[in-house]
């Protein structure tokens, strides 16, 4: 049994992670500012003896490493940034603070009490534009975003800190997680637009964007495989080899809500806001040599999702 602490456990991502954590025999330390996240997210985790949340900004290096002195913390599940990549498109300092500071104060506090293990959640968005080709780990970084210039900040952070301090770090680049507990994205979007209005859809950018959806199941079983795995650190792109359209998103949230006369009104651009990426591939073949692979494609789990989704607010 490890002491794992998961910073931004009660977002999306990280109460899934927090579960699964719990499922096999960890006592999980929960840190979140509740910024995006929620407690209702945790309700299956506060179920668990092993399981403790606290308030705690961990852009705070002094009370992180606190913290993790009092906790013996042995694991660090870095996942506390921005998600919301349309609002620090408007004001790129929310990436200065949310996204870059948390990782050096992590780091930082990691340093100074001694913890030698993390997973960092990272972004396909480090790669910015690359149209039809297939991203791979070894590319550089050309991002277009805030959000993906800050991951990728703390990609190169995490590296130095490795380097100086025997850390070791397992690093996943993924994109367009879904799954119960969303907290943004198209899928979010368009069943909040919807209930809001069912009478119209109104899409960002002209529906042509596509990309790879990955069941948030999908991605927890990669994490729980391969986190403790690295020496010094290690890069993954984590996702399917197949695409999602956003008018098919449009046309499968209309059809499960069943919406089917609703009007979808789509836009004119071909991005959805400026930085964002309208359509990228991954070279998965590193992933896939570790054994690991999604169980759905990205149409299934765009579908499952919407289910899920709609199942959790009736
Ligand atoms: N969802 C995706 O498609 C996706 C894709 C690539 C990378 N990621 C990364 O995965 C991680 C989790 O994403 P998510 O989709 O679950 O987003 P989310 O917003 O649901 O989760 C992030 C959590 O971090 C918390 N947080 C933010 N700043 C904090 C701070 N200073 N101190 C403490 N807690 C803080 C938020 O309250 C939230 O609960 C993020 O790092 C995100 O960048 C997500």
């Amino acid at each position: 049994m490890k002491n794992v602490l998961v910073a931004g456990g009660a977002g999306f991502i990280g109460s899934h992670l927090c579960d699964a954590l719990l499922a096999r025999g960890d006592r999980v330390f929960c840190l979140d500012n509740l910024s995006r996240g929620t407690l209702s997210n945790l309700e299956t985790a506060f179920t668990s003896p092993g399981f403790s949340f606290e308030r705690i900004d961990v852009a705070n290096a002094q009370t992180l490493e606190a913290f993790m002195k009092d906790a013996k913390i042995d694991y660090v599940f870095h996942l506390a940034a921005n998600s919301d990549i349309q609002a620090s498109a408007r004001n790129p300092q929310i990436e200065f603070s949310a996204t870059l500071t948390t990782t050096w104060s992590i780091l930082s506090a990691m340093r100074n009490v001694g913890v030698k293990k993390l997973f960092f959640a990272s972004t396909s968005a480090i790669y910015g534009e690359q149209g039809e080709r297939e991203s791979r780990e070894e590319d550089a970084p050309a991002p277009i975003s805030y959000y993906g210039a800050a991951k990728a900040s703390s990609e190169a952070t995490i590296s130095a800190f490795c380097h100086m301090n025997e850390i070791d770090a397992c690093v996943f680049r993924f994109a367009n997680v879904i799954g119960p507990r969303l907290t943004h994205g198209v899928i979010f979007d368009f069943i909040n637009k919807l209930t809001a209005d069912p009478t119209t859809l109104k899409v960002l950018g002209d529906g042509s964007q596509t990309k790879p959806y990955i069941h948030v199941n999908d991605l927890i079983r990669a994490i729980i495989k391969l986190c403790d795995q690295s020496k010094g650190m290690s890069v993954y792109n984590v996702g399917v080899e197949t695409s999602s359209s956003v008018s098919f998103i449009a046309e499968i949230v209309r059809e499960e809500m069943g919406l089917s006369q609703a009007r979808i009104e789509y836009g004119t651009e071909k991005i959805g806001w400026k930085g964002d990426v309208p359509r990228f591939r991954f070279d998965l073949t590193k992933i896939h040599a570790t054994g690991w692979r999604a169980e759905r494609t990205s149409d299934e789990a765009v579908r499952q999702t919407v289910r899920e989704v709609l199942r959790c607010k009736r």
